[in-house]
């Protein structure tokens, strides 16, 4: 039997997303030893505050009875926590109005000193993020042991080492005691299935219509798309007309991209952006000061990964050329295109 190789991938991300927590020891360990496992006597019912300065207990108010989204940030981080943001900002998409109503979203600081409410509420101007999704900030005890008892707590988080903020994000059910890790590089309609249903026990049907429709088929995909959809599509649309762009993507919209930039200020920007914000680049820091002051973060590409990018970037400009002109359109999302006041 020959199962191609793009299937077992896919396969394998699956089951590893499904691999349910209790094969965590810190959980496992407490399963005899508490009188209800999973409850209050599991959870820390930690006093927090809301990026709109609401106080807030952990167990009673933000999981209790619900179906919960978790993972933990800090505003300052420039490399793997803009990526997971986007990313849950684009299962949220998915999910509509459901969140905040029957699936709860919460960002939580690892850095609550320097983290604030206003900072809090900072990051979520900056991101975009629609209401329904609390970011919040505590005591730094409190959000250990927090972390601790979701083991999501690694010991150093140094902005440097990437690798060891990525498995940061959880899932689950408080009342059916269904717990599990995700990774921020997940497909967000899986997550959203897993959120919106498989969570839910499949009975919820989900309202925005456009769940299946939207999902990527399975198919044989090039290098170029699939770092495209993995680092780049949680911020980042190529052709999609000016006022819709500008409300789904986070960073400018890529349509036309090779054209219209100096190809050798385009491979550098993609190998590192962040070098060229810090020396003040004229271009970078338009863009910078036009899209909310969100640095892109440096994806740490090397330079074929650049020209598949770039190549499959083109193809998407191409492809939302042809679309445009068979519907007679021409109000495409340029990279300048930015800001729609109207
Ligand atoms: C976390 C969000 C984020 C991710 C992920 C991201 N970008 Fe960006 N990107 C931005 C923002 C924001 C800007 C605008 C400049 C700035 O603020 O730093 C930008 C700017 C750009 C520009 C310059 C646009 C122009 O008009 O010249 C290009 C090109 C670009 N990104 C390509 C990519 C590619 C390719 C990837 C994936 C490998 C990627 N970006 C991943 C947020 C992101």
């Amino acid at each position: 039997m020959r199962v191609h190789h793009w299937k077992c991938i896919a396969l394998a991300l699956l089951i590893a997303a499904m691999v349910p927590i209790t094969a965590n020891k810190a959980l496992a360990d407490s399963k005899g030893s508490a009188s209800s496992v999973w409850g209050a006597n599991y959870f820390p019912n930690i006093p927090l505050i809301t990026h709109e300065g609401k106080s807030v207990r952990f167990f009673d108010d933000l999981i209790k009875d619900k179906v919960v989204l978790i993972n933990f940030i800090f505003t300052k981080c420039l490399d793997s926590c803009p990526l997971e943001t986007a990313r849950i900002r684009q299962v949220q998409q998915i999910l509509g109005d459901r969140v905040g109503k029957d699936v709860f979203f919460y960002s939580i600081s690892i850095d609550p000193t320097y983290d604030t409410p206003e900072m809090l509420k900072a990051y979520v101007d900056q991101y975009k993020i629609e209401p329904g999704w609390v970011f919040l900030t505590g005591k730094e005890s409190d959000i250990t042991l927090l972390r601790k008892r979701l083991g999501l707590y690694i010991e150093e988080i140094q902005g440097e080492d990437s690798t060891d903020h990525n498995l940061n994000l959880i899932i689950g059910n408080q009342s059916t005691g269904r717990w599990m890790k995700s990774s921020p590089f997940e497909n967000p309609h899986i997550l959203a299935t897993q959120i919106g249903k498989w969570l839910h026990n499949w009975k919820q049907v989900p309202r925005t219509k456009n769940t299946y429709a939207d999902a990527p088929e399975l198919r044989n995909i090039t290098k170029g798309e699939s770092l495209f959809r993995t680092r780049c599509a949680s911020c980042h649309t190529v052709g999609t007309p000016g006022a819709m762009a500008s409300r789904k993507a986070i960073g400018p919209d890529l349509y036309g991209i090779n054209q219209s930039r100096d190809r050798a200020w385009l491979v550098r920007w993609l190998a590192e952006p962040d070098k060229m914000l810090a020396e003040k680049d004229p271009l970078a820091m338009a863009l910078y000061n036009q899209y909310n002051k969100l640095p892109m973060p440096n994806l740490r590409l090397n330079m074929a990964e650049i020209e598949n990018l770039l190549g499959y970037i083109q193809e998407l400009t191409l492809l939302a050329e042809n679309k445009a002109k068979a519907h007679g359109r021409s109000d495409m999302g340029g990279h300048d295109n930015g800001d729609h006041h109207h």
